[in-house]
């Protein structure tokens, strides 16, 4: 496996770069855009500096004496062109929308990495995390058709290509081996594979590329939903309580300078009041990374008639406001979603001294409710675990984190209902959106993934038939923190 841990340091740098090397993100039809004919210009451009840069010297560095997939190094790039552009206009814009300044960053940083690293190391990476996807899939699968891993059909199924050359390569390292299963071809891990698997698995944990990988999920899911705020108006139908009561335990008064962290459509803002309460003379900045609930959130300015708020895009972890700006900020149902001590650290610091923070964050899924623990079984065959919430903190979390300047007064648990009778909306809300097992569906093959969200949901279905609307509200833990910046 010595091959592989000469990737280490590489991998590790490729976590620092803007460069993203996901197949699978490239090919993500649904929600995907181009401007233009920007999908042609990555693709030409693309295989034209595969062409141009491949040299026959980096067959034998890349693949030694095993047998080569030659289409592999147009496309390596090609792929990890779209899929840094895609990842490049979402972290810029919250829009899934490659136009020209994403596509064209990504094709100099892309250069620039193969320019300082080498083209043969980079396409030494992309096989690495390409033959991860293979190695996993057949593992899940235990055994599989040689027809349907060649056309990918369960765990590649976007590639517009064949897998032939990379099965012959798996074969000559003899960590794949073909057999027959009434008269047909199929294949299944030799004992190096499965070693294999696991080394390039230690391998990827370590380095941090399965985090990426992680929150790249994020990005398939696209996570922000056209009816977003419709699904959390129905799944927690007293959350505009616990808006007006955040308002109220700040008192935010009049004139008061005010950051509405991760406003969403807008909710606490406009509809709570918090822009009434601040009137003309104060302000309000509500930001948030994903532009098309900012756009909902902006036409409720212009309908609700409120200049004094300015909305604009912005993630809690890299606020773009100077030190000790905001007498408030205030975030409602949003923190829980961020990296919690960047976060802390950003908040503590455009507060002015003496300023509040003040949040309201949903805590750990609810899983002792016997019905919800049924409902997400199926995950249980994922990862051989009962289901586990990752995504969410426990009660600890924040306090944990609150940098020293933040002194809180008030940390309370709190709980609100919460509706589990309509299967569509939980399995979107908490599964896609929140990401509430991410760490389990990662490593899903494709197809899997997608019939484990569909089987989510009939089982929901069928749950939900069973039990009565009250059955099926459950009260969901949150938590309430009020703190206070240090005045000196
Ligand atoms: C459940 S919604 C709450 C929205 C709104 N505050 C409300 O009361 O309805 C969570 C919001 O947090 C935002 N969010 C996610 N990650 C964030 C981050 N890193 N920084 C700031 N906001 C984030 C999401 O885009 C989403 O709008």
């Amino acid at each position: 496996m010595q091959d592989i841990e000469k990737l280490r340091g590489l991998l590790v740098r490729l976590g620092s770069s803007p460069i993203v090397i996901s197949p699978w993100l490239a090919y993500i039809k649904q929600g995907v855009e181009f401007e233009g004919d920007l999908f042609d210009f990555l693709y030409w451009n693309a295989r034209d500096y595969a062409t141009e840069h491949w040299r026959e010297e980096y067959v034998a560095q890349v693949f030694g004496t095993l047998p080569v997939p030659a289409r592999v190094p147009k496309t390596a790039i090609y792929e990890t062109a779209i899929s840094t552009a895609l990842s490049l206009a979402y972290n810029h814009s919250g829009d899934p929308l490659i136009d020209k300044s994403s596509a064209d960053q990504s094709l100099a940083f892309l250069d620039e990495f193969v320019q300082e690293h080498g083209f043969d190391q980079f396409v030494s990476l992309y096989s690495v995390i390409t033959a991860f996807e293979n190695y996993l899939a057949i593992h899940y699968y235990g055994e599989m058709k040689e027809s349907d891993f060649v056309y990918g059909k369960l765990h590649r199924p976007w590639i517009g290509y064949t897998l032939h050359d990379e099965l012959i390569l798996m074969q000559a390292m003899g960590t794949v081996e073909i057999f027959l299963r009434d008269g047909v071809r199929c294949l299944r891990l030799t004992e190096l594979g499965r070693q294999r698997l696991e080394a390039i698995r230690a391998l990827l944990n370590s380095t941090g590329y399965t985090e990426t990988r992680s929150n790249l999920l994020r990005i398939s899911h696209f996570s922000e939903m056209e009816d977003y705020e419709s699904v959390i108006r129905y799944l927690g139908p007293e959350l505009s309580k616990w808006r007006r009561r955040l308002l109220e335990l700040a008192h935010i008064q009049e004139g008061m300078h005010v950051l509405d962290l991760g406003c969403g459509s807008g909710s606490l803002s406009f509809d709570a009041g918090l822009a009434d309460q601040v009137g003309p003379s104060g302000r309000v900045v509500a930001v948030d990374p994903a532009q098309k609930l900012l756009q909902q959130a902006a036409d409720k300015k212009v309908h609700y008639d409120k200049p004094w708020v300015s909305i604009q895009m912005a993630s809690a972890e890299d606020l773009p406001f100077p030190d000790g700006t905001f007498d408030a900020v205030l975030a409602m149902l949003s923190i829980h979603l961020t990296d919690i001590p960047k976060a802390l650290q950003e908040i503590a610091r455009v507060l002015k001294p003496g300023g509040l923070f003040a949040s309201f964050h949903a805590l750990k899924f609810p899983f002792e409710e016997p019905f919800l623990r049924d409902w997400f079984e199926p995950i249980q065959h994922v990862s051989g675990l009962p289901p586990h919430d990752h995504a969410l903190p426990d009660e600890t979390v924040v306090p944990k984190y609150l940098p020293l300047e933040l002194t809180s007064f008030d940390v309370r648990t709190v709980f609100t209902p919460c509706r589990y009778d309509d299967p569509d909306k939980v399995v979107r809300f908490f599964v896609e959106n929140v990401g509430l097992f991410n760490d389990e569906l990662m490593t899903l093959p494709w197809t899997e993934y997608q019939s484990l969200l569909r089987q989510l949901k009939e089982n929901g279905a069928s749950i939900c038939s069973r039990l009565t609307k009250e059955e099926l509200t459950v009260e969901y833990p949150a938590q309430l923190v009020m703190a206070r910046r240090t005045t000196s």
